[in-house]
């Protein structure tokens, strides 16, 4: 843990129903690592407008900003950048002198969960879901040249945002025939989440073992979807991934400094009861 003296830093986070220890775990250990004055501490936020005027009143560095309150902080910000504004949602805040800033960095870490396993550029990605998530993902998807299906339960949300984004969509009945040429697949709505952890939308069969399965679900790690993947042969991405490189650039926003990505890999290993 750092020295904590007058000149250190804060970096908050702001979320609704529990405190994230593995996050926690993984910047003050990177903090530590570089030798920055820096404490991360995780916030339950009662009231998200007085929050924020808290970060100003308290000279706080930096916010990390999850669920519920990614959409709801917007009026309280002073600028977004083009992600976060195309997104409608922010992920984190930084605050310079003052000035609070919006960003999102969700969308890029789902793709660099991806690249991890994979190239994105024209490769077929159907993205399952519509809602905030999606959204970020099916963005950043498209910037890195991929070729991105939106399919969605309910057809105008498919609709809306494959406008948005300037891509294709399929209803959810039509999700066979969307796999079929696909590369890679990827759950972005919350079906499969703890405790509805036995169901997914993909039906075992329609996994093709050339296929890259991505769920972006972190609990539990191992979805029913990405374990079917597994046994059929797919390579998969665990949604812990882009929990974690989403906080990596995090981290570079706070800072300013590149991120120490071993130690942050350390010590997020290190921490077994994971939540968020
Ligand atoms: P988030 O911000 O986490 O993406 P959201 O905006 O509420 O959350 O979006 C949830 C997504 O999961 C939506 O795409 C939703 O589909 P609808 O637009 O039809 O509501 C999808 N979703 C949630 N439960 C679902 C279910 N049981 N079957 C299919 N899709 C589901």
């Amino acid at each position: 843990m750092t020295n904590i003296n007058g000149e250190t830093q804060i970096v908050a986070f702001f979320g609704a129903t529990y405190k994230t220890s593995k996050m926690y775990g993984m910047y003050n250990a990177a903090f530590e690592a570089l030798g920055l004055n820096y404490v991360y501490v995780p916030f339950i936020v009662k009231d998200i407008e007085k929050a924020v005027e808290g970060v100003r009143h308290l000279g706080i560095r930096a916010v990390g900003v999850t669920i519920p309150y990614k959409i709801t902080i917007i009026p309280y910000l002073d600028e977004l950048d083009s992600e976060a504004r195309r997104i409608g949602a922010v992920n984190a805040i930084v605050n310079t002198n003052g000035r609070l800033w919006g960003a999102n960095t969700d969308g890029k870490g789902a793709t660099k969960a991806l690249q991890e396993v994979t190239t994105i550029a024209r490769k077929k990605v159907v993205i399952l879901g519509a809602g905030g998530a999606a959204r970020s993902i099916a963005f950043a998807i498209a910037d890195e040249g991929g070729s991105v299906v939106i399919v969605n339960r309910t057809k105008d949300a498919a609709v809306a945002l494959a406008k948005a984004v300037d891509c294709q969509y399929a209803t959810i009945d039509q999700l066979e025939q969307a796999i079929q040429d696909a590369h890679i697949v990827m759950n972005a709505t919350s079906v499969g989440m703890v405790p509805a952890d036995n169901e997914s939308l993909i039906r075992k069969e329609l996994l093709s073992p050339q296929l890259i399965v991505m769920d972006i679900i972190s609990h539990p790690k191992e979805t029913k979807l990405l374990k079917e993947a597994k046994e059929q042969g797919c390579k998969i991405v665990y949604g812990d991934r882009m929990l974690f490189w989403q906080g990596v650039l995090k981290f570079q926003l706070y800072t300013g400094v590149e991120p120490p990505i071993e130690v942050m890999e350390q010590a997020i290993n290190n921490f077994q009861n994971y939540q968020g």
